[in-house]
């Protein structure tokens, strides 16, 4: 299950961070690769060189290597990874975990990560009971870490109760159950367009629209999370996609983003049409910037755009699985049907432009999807990044 798998292993200074070594050895065994990062206070409890050691790759700990001036990249990290596990988390960790205090290496790097992070708290039974303590981890469940509750027994402090950091082989457990559910769509090879396009009217000016391509990059991401070889073709747009099984084609105008989802196509098992291609191209572009002295008042015309969807519509193999969008202002239901059977799409996901939330440039959105059969599912008005997993799901299902 881990085999390939890039691990983050973040130690920090607990006692059970003797107990890190093993968990280390064991996903190292089981075929991941792991970069340990582990905070100052963690080389109290245990020497790098040992880590180093069983993972093969130094340890990190500092943002700058003294010797060498090089600086390590948390952000390169957090893109590396396929999981970082926390173990030991202390309460220290968590709390800056949970309000982004970003003054060391290893909680730098967990506000980079993309991928799902696991933390297994270590800590005296007072410190664990504590309502500080809880808070923070509820806030860390909240963004959708996952908690490996501690065991209780005896602790450091001969104490008895809840705060011992679970078992290495538990840990390494919960990470393998959790790939073996989260990766469904592993093998998988998915395109995905987003955002706007450009049509350039002269060498400085064009014809766009207001779509940030939050949508589209939200699915992009979605799928790669679950296992998805990902090719993102994407118009101009302020976002960056954020995983190393995204592949970005860049493209400005449609009759670009056409050549390139045609020629992606044919390799993929789906794709999620969600950029907003311009219509119409400009058929008079100057090749002169247009000089507002010298020229009468500018006059452009027009010509049509290739329809991206439709194009790969009328090229799906059997098997191959299309889903479009429609951004409806009016008489949503009966437009975005229509699309659904002319693009010959699978399914279609409506969304309004008026609707508060919904819609371009915002983070949330309320869709409707509507399938081949007729069938429509409603949902709640919700965060980008979910209504791309409603999306997934729903085209996971039909894959199957
Ligand atoms: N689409 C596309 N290429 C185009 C136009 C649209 O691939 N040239 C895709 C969009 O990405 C979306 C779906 O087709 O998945 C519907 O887009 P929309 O703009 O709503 O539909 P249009 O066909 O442009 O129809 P209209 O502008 O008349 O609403």
């Amino acid at each position: 299950m881990l085999a390939g798998k890039h691990i983050i292993l973040g130690i920090c200074g607990g006692i059970a961070a003797y107990k890190s070594v093993y968990l280390l050895r064991l996903f190292v065994k089981a075929g991941a690769e792991v970069q340990v990062v582990i905070t100052p206070a963690g080389k109290e409890f245990i020497t790098p060189v040992t880590l180093s050691s069983l993972s093969g790759k130094p340890v990190i700990s500092e943002f700058f290597t003294a010797n060498t001036g090089s600086w390590n990249s948390h952000v390169d990290l957090g893109l590396w990874a396929d999981a970082m596990v926390i173990a030991p988390a202390t309460a220290s960790t968590i709390g800056k975990m949970a309000n982004g205090i970003a003054d060391n290496m290893l909680v730098t790097t967990y506000l980079s990560a993309k991928a799902p992070v696991f933390i297994a708290p270590a800590m005296d039974l007072d410190m664990f009971a504590h309502p500080s303590t809880q808070r923070n981890l509820q806030l860390l469940r909240e963004y959708g870490n996952h908690i490996i509750e501690p065991a209780s027994g005896e602790l450091a402090s001969h104490l008895v109760g809840k705060g011992r950091m679970e078992e290495p082989e538990n840990i390494l457990k919960a990470v393998e159950e959790f790939f073996a559910q989260g990766q469904d769509l592993a093998g998988l090879k998915i395109m995905v367009t987003a955002g706007p396009t450009r049509e350039k009217i002269d060498p400085v000016r064009y014809i766009g629209n207001y779509s940030s391509g939050k949508m589209g990059y939200a699915i992009a991401e979605e799928c790669a999370v679950r296992g998805a070889e990902v090719t993102l073709i994407s118009g101009p747009v302020s976002i960056k996609a954020r995983h190393h099984r995204i592949n970005v084609v860049y493209v400005e105008s449609a009759q670009e983003m056409h050549d390139a989802a045609v020629s992606a196509f044919p390799g993929c098992d789906a794709a999620v049409m969600c950029a907003a291609v311009a219509d119409y191209a400009v058929e008079n572009y100057a090749a002169h910037k247009i000089k507002r002295e010298h020229d009468e008042v500018p006059v452009i015309r027009l010509r049509k755009n290739p329809d991206i969807a439709a194009a790969l519509g009328a090229m799906k193999r059997k098997g191959q699985l299309l889903v479009g969008f429609a951004l409806e202002t009016d008489n949503g239901v009966a437009n975005a049907t229509e699309k659904l059977h002319r693009k010959h799409l699978d399914f279609i996901v409506l969304n309004s432009p008026n609707e508060p939330g919904a819609g371009f440039m915002t983070d949330t959105n309320r869709v409707t999807i509507i399938d081949r059969d007729g069938a429509s599912r409603e949902y709640e008005l919700k965060d980008k990044r979910l209504v791309a997993r409603d999306i997934i799901d729903v085209m996971k299902e039909m894959m199957e």
